[in-house]
């Protein structure tokens, strides 16, 4: 099992505890975060963007990783047209430049389309590439990845109009200001990252409430041949 973005590894400890001990043994613990952990696994401390992980059979979780992947930020102009929103001195997010970027387009215009004048958007490209990467590293099993999250669906209908972005300090709810003192998310454009199965927390853990905005994707890479 492999867990990415694992912190201190406390989900991958949680599950192993409740794996029955005639099968610990037999699996193996991976996990990947820009530090290493104490919990006991092989661990592989890199920034999930550049390194390469080992292809292999089993199941990857992704928890609250993704939203802590930088995306690009958008506001449209008075026309609706998409500007790309950068930092100036003053640390204020403002519109820069306009997009040009193909790509970004391409993928705003699929996933969330908005002209609205001074509409914000945020363009999900990054995740869906970290995302790729790691299902692909999946040779065979279940890559699962949990986040704070929205569908095209609730996109269409205005649901995030103003984006998503925020700024946690110690918990709480701060301005996202990237000066290093606040750890910035933007919640995930769960759809584009894979044509799989989506749930709502609640339908998997029979949980809702503050977690409502949480999904589940499961990919199911198909069944290993190792019997
Ligand atoms: C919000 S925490 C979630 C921790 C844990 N998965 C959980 O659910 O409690 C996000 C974790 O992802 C890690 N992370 C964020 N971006 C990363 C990246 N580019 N490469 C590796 N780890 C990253 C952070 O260091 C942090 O430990």
């Amino acid at each position: 099992m492999t867990d990415v973005g694992a912190d201190d590894g406390h989900l991958l400890d949680a599950i192993r505890s409740r794996i029955p001990s005639h099968v610990r043994p037999r699996m193996r613990w991976r996990a990947v975060d820009f530090v290493e952990g104490e919990c006991d696994a092989d661990w592989i401390v890199a920034d999930i963007r550049r390194v390469e992980l080992p292809h292999s059979p089993g199941v990857l979780v992704a928890q609250e990783l993704l939203d802590d992947i930088p995306c690009m930020i958008v506001e449209n102009d008075e026309h609706g047209r998409p500007w790309v929103v950068g930092i100036e001195d003053d640390a204020l997010p403002i519109p820069v430049e306009p997009l040009h970027s193909h790509n970004d387009l391409t993928w705003l215009d699929t996933w969330w389309p908005d002209e609205t004048p001074f509409a914000t958007r945020e363009v999900g490209l990054s995740r869906d590439r970290v995302w790729q990467r790691l299902r692909a590293s999946v040779t065979a099993g279940v890559a699962i990845a949990i986040d704070y999250g929205h569908v095209r669906e609730e996109r269409r209908c205005g649901r995030w109009a103003g984006g998503t972005v925020r700024g946690f300090r110690s918990g709480r709810v701060v301005r996202p200001i990237p000066d290093g003192r606040c750890n910035i998310t933007a919640h995930v454009a769960m759809d584009s990252l894979a044509a799989a199965p989506l749930l709502r927390q609640s339908e998997v853990t029979g949980i809702g409430g503050a977690e409502g905005d949480l999904l589940w994707l499961i990919e199911d890479r198909g069944a290993s041949c190792a019997s």
